[in-house]
């Protein structure tokens, strides 16, 4: 399946480009449980990948499986997206890229507990990472897509930007700017040639929730979705130029429902549903630099950040 797309808007038909075969696909996130989802999907389409996380040895492991299995080069690069200094290579790689054809926001962070309890450079990193670099991974990948009217880029947001959540606040918010950030220029980029979208998964398998300190237990096995159905539906959204891709019915019926109902009567329920879903431990999060627990943690990024690449 190839992501250029049979028809397109009038007056937005594509120029062809440089190459022959599917361009390169870059994914953010890429080792996570939605990132490598994209990596898997994108490589049996035969884009060659460049895969962005902080943790290079998963990110290694990572790409000799995704080319052992799909034959498809595949680059990895270490970056914290928290970091000035990285981000601004990423974006490099970004502008630098001629042949970038697909760009997938997948990196992303999360934290549960009441606002006023949270490490407050964590809950900084949460809007670094899932509003700020991908703010500034947009605009580079729109610089280097817009001249060969031609690319596509997907942000990774949630359905929870549709909802005010409570003991998640900080998360809630970047969604929800992430959903209306890539709704309005899904309207701006009319007409150029480039495709952009935002994907709102609900309950989706990864490690997300256990690594921002949310315990999953008492969540019904019901209403969770697979990483490779988020993926897959969001591939074929793109296909078709959709502005917001909801994987999973179920998903879509909510998102209405959420949209219809009072907002008051909203943040109500939200607000009992994750006190009783999450059994939230506020002693018990990710380190407060947000580094994972597991054996393949990541070195500090507190030793990294110099002091003036703070508080962007
Ligand atoms: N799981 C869900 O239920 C769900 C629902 C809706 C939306 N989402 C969104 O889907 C996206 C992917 O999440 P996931 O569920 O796949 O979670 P995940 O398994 O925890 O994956 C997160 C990915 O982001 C990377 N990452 C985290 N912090 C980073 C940083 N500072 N710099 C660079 N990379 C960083 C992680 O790798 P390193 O730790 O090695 O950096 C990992 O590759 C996120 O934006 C999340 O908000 C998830």
């Amino acid at each position: 399946m190839s992501l250029r797309p049979g028809k397109r808007r009038s007056g937005t038909r594509a120029a062809a480009g440089p190459q022959a075969g599917p361009g390169r696909a870059m994914v953010l996130g890429a080792t996570g449980g939605i990132g490598r989802a994209f990596v898997e999907q994108l490589a049996a389409e035969g884009h060659e990948l460049l895969v962005v996380a902080r943790n290079r040895q998963r990110l290694e492991e990572l790409a000799r499986q995704v080319h052992a299995t799909y034959g498809v080069v595949v680059e990895a690069l270490a970056a914290d997206l928290a970091l000035d200094v990285d981000l601004r290579h990423v974006e490099d790689r970004v502008r630098g890229d001629a042949r970038l054809e697909v760009l997938v926001n997948a990196a992303g962070l999360a934290s549960w507990g009441r606002f006023r309890e949270l490490d407050m450079e964590r809950e900084l990193d949460i809007i670094r990472v899932n509003v700020i670099a991908a703010v500034r991974l947009t605009r580079a990948g729109l610089s280097t897509m817009l001249p060969r009217r031609q690319g596509a880029i997907i942000n990774v947001a949630s359905l929870a930007g549709y909802v005010m959540l409570p003991f998640c606040a900080t998360y809630g918010g970047t969604k929800a700017f992430l959903i209306s950030f890539t709704e309005a220029l899904h309207e701006e980029l009319r007409g150029t040639g480039v495709r952009i979208q935002v994907v709102c998964p609900g309950f989706t398998r990864t490690d997300l929730f256990t690594r921002s300190g949310a315990s999953t237990a008492k969540m019904p096995s019901f209403i969770w979705v697979r990483p490779e159905t988020i993926a897959r539906s969001s591939l074929a959204a793109l296909k078709h130029d959709r502005a917001v891709c909801i994987p999973d019915a179920r998903f879509r019926v909510l998102s209405v429902l959420l949209r219809l109902t009072p907002r008051s009567v909203v943040r109500r329920v939200a607000s009992r549903l994750f006190g009783d879903f999450t059994t939230y431990r506020l002693d018990d999060h990710d380190s407060p630099r947000g580094e994972p627990r597991d054996s393949t943690a990541v070195p500090s990024p507190a030793a990294k950040r110099a002091p003036e690449t703070r508080g962007q």
